[in-house]
């Protein structure tokens, strides 16, 4: 493996694709269903070109090149981050063993599933966005959409690559079900609910960046310490690329607060409706949609699947190499989040079976900071209103809390008085009418639209007004 990739092949990479004949004519049959796929569901914005960043080199210093490309022919690649000869597994019963090249046979079941559910979200999140190119608020913003868009592309390449490479026959069906299965589908959809919402306008797109990007940081973040060594390197370079993912979120969010904090200022009123502003409280209901959805994917309280997996050392727990313990957890106990006689609660089990709780309480803390940022943004405004994150309870489909309703403040509510009182928390129909009244292109160099704040800078130091799309 070298560190940089190959741009005279067909398929960009840097795992020596050429060397592998019947590997390298597999992938290259893959591709022109992959490009069938990303013209048919892709961005749907005809565009000539974008400035976009393109990865080149897994290496510290100067990983991408930026330029404008036209988004067909972008070069979508295989990237693994540089192997450690010497690297050991770090958890689970073989602690201490050489990572692995290949998939032991007992676990290549699990492995495959873990890698087919992970790169199931990747073509998903680009078939939710497909129509954001056609209300973008700046060129600014158009280009980041399509920077994730791309990026997601490869994380989808990334996946297919170790399904190809390591798994068989099966792993090259899973290959074409990523494909086949489209977000939102009757027949069949994504694997994961929140991959099947619609992102329908771009509060949601930013939300969705923030709160399911990050979820998909703690997904690889976990797999990043797999003893599986190939999904390990291919979690840490797509982390790198997932960073920006989480920047235009939280800074898309940063800029819509940002802007509606002006106007209520300049107007003296929270009402900012009459002013082409998104007001607080929808933002607020906004963010508790997609926190809860995306709290959803960190699945049940306890697993005994979870479990295994960590045994086994397929996945491992964030920040594997910083926790201060066995890294085996066999006679550990962890406080779960439950309903007990229908009140909120917690209840001790065994560390191992409480791993998916102790994956989302990293990520809770994670979103928490995104939170104290928007309030800064307030504060400094001199409003008194804060946003916050509800509570861990409220508007859950998945684990102990899918069995009740709860107020954002964690208080148990009848069925009843949930129905009646949802639209309080939640976005109504009338709400997102109103969020898409205010979506109109805005195409212009260096024009921004009227609910959200320009960025505070470009990209790669280009300028605020730069032609970062070119359209068709
Ligand atoms: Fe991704
Ligand atoms: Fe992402």
């Amino acid at each position: 493996m070298t560190p940089s990739a190959d741009y005279t092949e067909k398929i960009p990479n840097n795992v020596d694709l050429h060397e592998d004949r019947r590997l390298q004519r597999a992938l290259e049959s893959w591709q022109p269903n992959f490009l069938s796929w990303w013209d048919s569901m892709g961005p749907a914005l005809p565009t000539e070109d974008v400035y976009l960043r393109t990865a080149v080199h897994v290496g510290r210093a100067g990983w991408a090149n930026f330029g404008h490309v036209a988004m067909r022919d972008y070069r979508w690649g295989v990237f693994l981050a540089e192997r450690d000869p010497d690297r050991r597994i770090g958890f689970g019963e073989h602690r201490g063993e050489p990572a692995w090249q290949q998939v032991p046979g007992e676990y290549r079941a699990d492995l495959r599933r873990l890698i087919v559910i992970q790169g199931d979200t990747e073509p998903a999140s680009v078939e939710q966005q497909r129509n954001l190119g056609a209300t973008a608020p700046s060129l600014y913003d158009l280009r980041n959409l399509f920077q994730v868009n791309v990026e997601e592309g490869r994380h989808l390449w990334a996946m297919v690559y170790l399904l190809h490479a390591f798994f068989g026959r099966d792993g090259r069906e899973e290959a074409e079900l990523l494909l086949h299965r489209n977000s939102g589908s009757a027949d069949s959809p994504r694997i994961l609910g929140a991959f099947n919402e619609e992102t329908p306008d771009w509060l949601s797109f930013f939300m969705f960046t923030y709160f399911t990007d990050r979820d998909g940081k703690y997904q690889l973040g976990t797999l990043k310490e797999s003893a599986f060594d190939p999904l390990s390197r291919t979690c840490e370079f797509m982390l790198k690329e997932e960073a920006h993912h989480m920047f235009v979120g939280t800074t898309g969010i940063d800029r819509v607060v940002q802007r509606t904090a002006q106007v209520m200022c300049e107007q003296d009123t929270d009402d900012v409706v009459a002013h082409g502003a998104i007001p607080l409280e929808m933002i607020q209901k906004y963010l508790n949609f997609h926190y809860t959805v995306s709290l959803d994917l960190f699945g049940s309280e306890t697993s005994t699947n979870v479990a295994n997996y960590f045994t086994a050392g397929l996945k491992g727990r964030w920040n594997e190499a910083r926790r201060e313990d066995d890294h085996k957890l066999t006679d550990d106990a962890i406080m779960v989040d439950s309903v007990v006689d229908g009140r909120i609660g917690l209840t001790e089990v065994a560390a191992l079976t409480g791993l998916n709780t102790d994956l989302r309480r990293q990520y809770v803390d994670d979103c928490q900071t995104g939170v104290e940022r928007w309030n800064r943004i307030l504060e400094r405004a001199g409003l008194p209103q804060r946003l916050y994150l509800p509570h861990i309870a409220f508007n859950r489909r998945v684990g102990a809390f899918a069995a009740v309703q709860a107020d954002p403040w964690g208080q148990v509510l009848s069925p009843a008085e949930w129905d009646r009182r949802q639209g309080e928390w939640l976005p109504t129909d009338v709400d997102r009418a109103y969020v898409r009244s205010l979506m109109q292109p805005v195409y212009g160099r260096g024009r921004i639209a009227a609910w959200i704040a320009p960025p505070r800078q470009g990209i790669n130091d280009k300028p605020v007004d730069y032609d970062y799309v070119h359209l068709a």
